[in-house]
């Protein structure tokens, strides 16, 4: 082939500035022409559109909604896309499969970071960490008070997990040492094999609701998961309750948990994902002082997004070069 041929077969478009060992492994691969929207903020919609046109592969981030429109946009060409997350709900993918597009994800390498992250995000709103750092800064801190900043704590409780997934069960791991006396979990059907690590029973969800003291949502997003936690749920959980949701915002009615939380139905929740991401700054759930949310931070750390740079990187190239990817969706 010439080697004109050999760049446009290995033309790819990044649609954010990404850390530098992803980088790496495309501009040094060899014949591989690389396109990039480097910036920290996100493509607009038209740069995207214009930079798809005609390349061969796509490394995309959560934020970019690949719909029918940017593989219109893209054209006949496109063979790979590959997306820095686990998450694949902003792919349209019944579109991508229609076209013969191969899809690869970034599994696994981020579960621990993410999981960690779930604790941290529990233990925060169950122990009401930002409020009390907050009192400290106002001068609210007067004495020692034995009813004051009191919240509830992991010992002999039941943990909820929607979802035991990859994260779902490394989340059940870590919490299980603070003395968790009972794991209930949910999802599609009961997984003895995986459950019996904890002695996790699988319930329906509405018993998960009622029983748990701490509910994490770990599940992807999809449309039996959009919108699962509503007001049903939340008034079947206990007023001494707590919410954690690391998956995805839309896996949450928000109008419902903030009348759940507002109106003292649960104790708390903790978000690392809403909807929509950023959350406006005037949003009410943002006025609630027992609801700790953070900006989408699970896989936050500099190794995790170091490593799911280079997976994704060598997902696209792999699928360029029509060889097996280390971590490919099956469609
Ligand atoms: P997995 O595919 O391993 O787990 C997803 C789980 O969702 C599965 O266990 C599945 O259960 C469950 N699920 C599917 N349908 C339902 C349902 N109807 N009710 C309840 N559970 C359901 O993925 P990961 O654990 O790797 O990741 C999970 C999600 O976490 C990602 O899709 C992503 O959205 C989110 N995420 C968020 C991050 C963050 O920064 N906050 C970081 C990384 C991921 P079953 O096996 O029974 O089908
Ligand atoms: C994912 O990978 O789906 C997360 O939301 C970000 O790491």
């Amino acid at each position: 082939r010439s080697a004109r041929a050999v760049a446009a077969a290995m033309s790819v478009f990044v649609t954010r500035r990404i850390p530098a060992e992803g980088l790496r492994v495309l501009s040094q691969a060899s014949g591989c022409r690389v396109q990039q929207w480097d910036s920290e903020e996100p493509v607009p919609r038209a740069e995207l559109l214009a930079g798809v046109a005609g390349t061969r592969g796509l490394l995309c981030l959560l934020s970019d909604r690949i719909d029918r429109e940017v593989l219109e946009a893209a054209g006949p060409d496109l063979k790979v896309i590959s997306t820095l997350s686990v998450g694949f709900d902003h792919l349209a993918l019944d579109e991508i499969k229609k076209r013969g597009i191969r899809v690869g994800y970034t599994p696994d390498v981020l579960t621990d970071a993410t999981a960690e992250l779930s604790v941290a995000l529990l233990l925060s709103a169950c122990r009401r960490l930002p409020e009390a750092a907050e009192q400290v800064k106002s001068g609210g801190w007067t004495t020692w008070k034995p009813l004051w900043m009191c919240g509830y704590g992991l010992s002999d409780s039941t943990v909820g997990i929607i979802g035991l997934g990859r994260i779902g069960q490394a989340v059940a791991r870590r919490l299980k040492p603070f003395g968790v006396r009972k794991f209930l979990y949910t999802g599609s059907g009961p997984k003895p094999e995986t459950a019996a690590e904890f002695g996790a029973e699988f319930v329906p969800l509405m018993r998960l609701a009622e029983e748990s003291d701490f509910v994490v949502v770990t599940c992807a997003l999809t449309p039996a998961t959009q919108g699962m936690c509503n007001k049903d749920f939340f008034g079947r959980m206990k007023k001494t309750s707590v919410f954690v949701n690391t998956s995805r915002g839309a896996v949450v009615n928000q109008e419902d948990l903030y009348d759940a939380l507002a109106h003292g139905q649960i104790a708390a929740a903790g978000l690392d994902v809403t909807t929509p991401e950023p959350l406006p700054t005037d949003h009410p759930l943002l006025s609630l002082k027992n609801c700790v949310i953070l900006p989408h931070i699970g896989s936050a750390t500099y190794a995790t997004r170091s490593t799911m740079a280079v997976l994704a990187a060598n997902n696209l190239l792999a699928g360029l070069r029509g060889e097996p990817m280390p971590h490919e969706l099956k469609l």
